[in-house]
């Protein structure tokens, strides 16, 4: 199985149906239905990214406890491991869960625990803090400020929710707080957004990765910049698809960052709702693509050259991607 990185994953867009019913009866909050089947059926036909957030963060009402967190971070990490994930960063919704009456040590403990335990068990993972844009720039600085006492739980701060009409620039104070704590800095551009919120992202938020991202390729100059300043665009096929961002998988533009020598990498987002986790994406567009063993090792590659992560692990990556590619020389 190819080894990657995954650095494009959000915890919540981990909770598989199953989970939720069990988690939606351990704490009593209702749901529409308790079949599982008939739950991941709705997911079938979202018209865009809002229809999907409105069904994702209503079902993050079963999320309770710190157990409740642990348990749906190991159900990912153990799925993870088995896939292939040698190293995953790990987005979460803090404001979500703020908003649910959960409190920020609920939500690190349970997360922590359950990322303490992969890592005994040989799978490197770390946290990023995402803001939800739509609640804007002042809850972003309140939220980030809130959660520097957890310090030690996160690596990274990110942007996501509802893309249009929240540009990135209405973040940059957060942002500034966050690189002058030593922080990572990521951001959704570029999914619903046009190019200019991904240049905005790098512009006035100095993110050091572009989530999603595929909409750049609509700006031939923003092209050549991110291939020139080998920005990683975290790349998700199922769910642009899912999200009508591209009509069919069979015209997902993965191929086309490849050739124009962009750093792509291949990720999950929400694998709960859009299909499948990592491995899944990778078989969707090698057979929908035509991508070859080479283009997968380029992007398993992209994934540890991304990860913010050491030399010795990066290294590491690198060394298992070219024995996979050995082994399916053969
Ligand atoms: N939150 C979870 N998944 C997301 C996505 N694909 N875009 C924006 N926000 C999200
Ligand atoms: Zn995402």
């Amino acid at each position: 199985m190819l080894p990657l990185a995954e650095l494009h994953l959000h915890i919540e867009g981990t909770l598989e149906s199953d989970l939720l019913v069990t988690l939606a009866r351990r704490n009593d909050v209702p749901l529409p239905t308790y079949d599982p089947a008939e739950l991941t059926a709705r997911y079938a036909d979202f018209a865009d990214l809002q229809a999907f957030l409105d069904v994702y963060y209503a079902n993050l009402a079963v999320l309770r406890t710190e157990q409740d967190f642990f348990d749906l971070a190991t159900a990912y990490l153990t799925r993870a491991a088995a896939a292939g994930v040698r190293r995953a960063e790990i987005f979460c919704d803090p404001q979500t869960h703020l908003r649910n009456g959960v409190p920020l040590e609920v939500v690190f403990g349970g997360l922590g625990s359950a990322l303490a335990e992969a890592r005994a068990n040989g799978l490197s993972a770390d946290l990023i803090v995402c803001f939800l844009r739509d609640l804007g720039g002042e809850a972003a600085e309140e939220l980030l400020r809130a959660a520097l006492p957890f310090r030690e739980h996160f690596i990274g701060v990110g942007l996501d929710s509802a893309e249009v009409g929240y540009p990135p620039r209405l973040f940059e104070a957060a942002y500034g707080i966050a690189a002058a704590e030593g922080l990572h800095r990521v951001a959704h551009a570029g999914e619903e957004g046009g190019p200019e919120y991904v240049r905005e992202a790098l512009d006035v938020l100095g993110v050091e990765r572009i989530d999603h991202g595929f909409r750049a390729l609509e700006d031939p100059d923003l092209v050549v910049r991110l291939r020139e300043e080998r920005v990683p665009l975290t790349v998700c096929p199922l769910s642009n698809v899912a999200l009508k961002g591209v009509p069919r998988i069979e015209e997902h533009p993965l191929r086309a960052m490849l050739e124009l020598g962009l750093v792509a990498t291949i990720n999950s987002d929400d694998p709960a709702y859009f299909g499948g986790g990592v491995q899944e994406n990778v078989a969707a567009v090698r057979t929908a693509l035509g991508l070859t063993d080479d283009d997968l090792a380029v992007l398993a590659r992209n994934s540890f050259g991304a990860a913010f992560i050491g030399d010795e692990e990066r290294a590491r990556g690198l060394a298992e991607v070219a024995a996979w590619r050995r082994s399916t020389a053969g």
